[in-house]
């Protein structure tokens, strides 16, 4: 997969004033919301010593790093250092950023630090929709793709009937009846993969049993698809003690 458009949260699961940490093709990641409801995609590495960010505080519109409490402001220009509270941060001082957008009930970020995504993003709001989960398989998203050209598209408020599948960039679309499941595919390396799946249609139509029933269906698909890749030979990935 080249530069692109690739998903990296569920919206719905980056609260206001939180920050969470994630990979994309095994480089480190921040996702944090501020106080505003915007949500930002970083590098996730402070400029100062390397810590993570996502282990760090959010606070009103800046994220403050958990080893020696800089501050960095929503453009991720640092602009406070309590070991010198007096300072002009210098404007050299700021932390690589990813173009980001929230689309579907999903963040998105365009994979490439400090980049100018050459298009939009090019998917559709369609509101509403109703996020299911995240789902974290050991395999890489060329399998996760071979599974999702085969995969049915569950029953939910229909009766079902032949799927039909499309897919737009990481984002694959299993249509029966009236409905719609979207499952966006996250490369976290080369052997591991996130999806995030929501429903096309309003949580007062699917929350609840919809969001059950997709979630058991995305379980199930998570082993099929780790049968394949260890049928297939794909090595698992190596979980550092
Ligand atoms: S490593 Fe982040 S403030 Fe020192």
């Amino acid at each position: 997969m080249g530069t692109g458009w690739y998903p990296v949260a569920l919206a719905e699961g980056l609260e206001r004033g939180t920050s969470t940490g994630t990979r994309l093709f095994g480089r480190e990641l921040v996702v944090w919301r501020d106080s505003a409801d915007t949500s930002h995609v970083w590098e996730d590495r402070c400029p100062h010593r390397g810590m993570r960010l996502s282990f760090g505080f959010v606070r009103d519109n800046h994220i403050a790093c958990l080893y020696h409490g800089w501050q960095y402001d929503t453009s991720a220009q640092c602009r406070y250092i309590p070991a010198h509270p007096d300072l002009a941060v210098p404007g050299t001082i700021r932390v690589a950023t990813y173009p980001s957008i929230e689309r579907l009930s999903i963040v998105w970020a365009y994979d490439e630090l400090d980049g100018d995504p050459p298009q939009e993003i090019g998917l559709a709001e369609r509101a509403p929709t109703t996020p299911v989960r995240s789902l974290y398989v050991d395999a890489s998203a060329a399998k996760v793709f071979d599974a999702l050209v085969l995969a049915e598209c569950p029953p939910l408020k229909n009766t079902g009937g032949t799927t039909q599948r499309s897919r737009t960039g990481t984002l694959v679309s299993l249509k029966s009846g009236g409905d719609e499941i979207l499952i966006a595919v996250q490369p976290l390396s080369d052997l591991e993969t996130a999806l995030h799946i929501v429903i096309a249609g309003s949580p007062d139509v699917h929350r609840g049993d919809s969001q059950k029933r997709v979630s058991a269906w995305s379980e199930a698909l998570r082993r099929e698809i780790e049968g394949a890749a260890r049928h297939a030979g794909e090595p698992r990935h190596e979980v550092v003690p």
